[in-house]
């Protein structure tokens, strides 16, 4: 199957061009100025702009969490993500305490083979630091698995001690992989938070006041430090407030490989939309939402290269039955929320159409930048032998999200009502058209695992 892409505008991370687009089976075989080839079809992409397709690196589809499950499975969650422009994930398998990295693993290929629509990718959770893990790692790594997360926060679920990490880091330094920390001090905020509950203050507002972000600052320079002795590359997940920034920034001004991502909550979203009583609970996630003065910090931030990526950290619960495990005790809500839909369309918008960065800036930070450091060698940009994941998108579109519209199993939205500038009128998955406007044409199981190369060989 040959398409042609004509009459659009090329939008790199480096460049911007105006050519046509020939896509010949899984993927892109030719772009120049009116290429006259024979093509199966032809999409008409005048006055809208061809991009690649968006690599979400942080996902978790079907996640036990908070004595519950993240309520998208593979399939839901990848076709959501598909509808807005995503067209790769990365997943996090979790290595299950007292078990293996291998099990874990096997557990995650399980939920997604057959199932997933779009591409994926997975990074592994090592929750149980032990010898025979840190051996396993270097399995991984040649397997496709390049990245570690390890955690400083929910003690007694996932937090490892700074022993536990350092070991996992010297690992890595050796088998060429790359560090993910989850940086917030969750030893310090279970205190805060067992007082805030004692004191009666159980409402879902509380679960953000107990997360100081000086508690994820202390935390980030904590797991940098301990990076720069194990010297290996490290990467801060879901990076949420000026102070941790300040930290990454530090580092990165004195030559360390640290590296982070925000997410769309983060800069969008504030501690005021806790504040609604229990409506506040559809806002819970850690870190949590920070005060609105920090949001044009984090756009300064990827403005200014301090934040390469933004991913979702998409893990969706309901507010029906999910998030109500926590009414009455703010500790009880499982953490999370869902956007693997609408990070795309929600940059662009924040992005080039408020004028805060060029479209170069936004295809870099939604596609290229992942890829590069995720070690997706076939992906994040619109050029000859690369997969065919392409966005014809139209700059101009306006939607407004809701739940009523969304393609996430999820039973609200947290940017319901908003209206947005920008969105994705045809998607292709290597080469197939998966949707069309708002027709889906993908299929469940039509996405492939992506076997990563080392990301250490990407960072720039
Ligand atoms: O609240 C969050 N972020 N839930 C997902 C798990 C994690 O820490 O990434
Ligand atoms: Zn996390
Ligand atoms: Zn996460």
């Amino acid at each position: 199957m040959r398409t042609l892409i004509k009459n659009g505008t090329v939008v790199n991370a480096d460049a911007s061009t105006r050519a046509d687009v020939l896509v010949d089976g899984e993927k892109i075989a030719t772009i120049g100025i009116d290429l006259d080839v024979a093509a199966d079809r032809t999409i008409d992409a005048a006055g809208k702009w061809v991009v690649p397709g968006g690599i979400d690196v942080h996902t978790h589809m079907e996640l036990p969490f908070g004595g519950t499950f993240a309520k998208d499975t593979f399939e839901t969650g990848t076709r959501a993500a598909a509808f807005g422009g995503t067209t790769t994930i990365i997943d996090f398998a979790v290595q299950p305490r007292g078990g293996s990295l291998r099990e874990g693993l096997d557990a995650w290929h399980e939920k997604a083979d057959g199932n997933a629509c779009i591409d994926y990718g997975f990074h592994m959770i090592v929750s149980d630091v032990r010898d025979d893990v840190l051996t396993e790692m270097d399995a991984l790594v040649d397997e496709g698995i390049t990245t570690f997360k390890l955690f400083t926060a929910y003690p007694g679920v996932f937090l490892s001690d700074d022993g536990a990490i350092f070991r996992a880091m010297q690992q890595t330094a050796k088998n060429g992989g790359m560090i993910l920390m989850h940086a917030e001090n969750g030893m310090a905020i279970d205190v805060v938070a067992n007082q805030n509950a004692e004191a009666g203050n159980t409402d879902p507002y509380y679960h953000g006041v107990s997360r100081s972000p000086v508690f994820e600052a202390d935390a980030t320079s904590r797991v940098i430090r301990l990076a720069e002795v194990a010297e290996v590359p490290v990467y801060i997940v879901h990076l949420s407030s000026r102070n941790a920034l300040n930290e990454v920034r530090r580092a990165r001004d004195e030559g360390q490989p640290a590296f982070a991502e925000t997410c769309p909550q983060y800069l969008f979203l504030s501690l005021d939309d806790m504040k609604n009583g229990f409506e506040g609970a559809k806002f819970v996630c850690s870190p949590p939402l920070r005060p609105a003065d920090h949001q044009e910090d984090l756009w300064d931030g990827l403005v200014r290269d301090d934040l390469q990526v933004v991913s979702t950290d998409h893990c969706p619960f309901d507010f029906h039955g999910q998030k109500e495990l926590g009414r009455g005790d703010f500790r009880k809500i499982p953490n999370g929320l869902p956007g693997v839909e609408d990070r795309v369309d929600l940059l662009h918008h924040g992005g080039p159409a408020a004028g805060r960065m060029s479209p170069n800036r936004w295809v870099e930070i939604v596609s290229t930048a992942p890829a590069r450091m995720f070690g997706l060698t076939q992906k994040g940009a619109i050029a000859p032998g690369l997969d065919a994941d392409i966005l014809v998108y139209d700059p101009n579109r306006k939607r407004t999200i809701s739940a009523r519209t969304h393609h996430m199993d999820v039973d609200y939205s947290c940017y319901e009502g908003m209206e947005i500038t920008g969105g994705s009128d045809v998607v292709l998955s290597r080469g197939r058209i998966v949707v069309d406007g708002e027709e889906w044409l993908g299929e469940k199981g039509g996405g492939r695992f992506i076997k990563r190369a080392r990301s250490r060989e990407y960072l720039k």
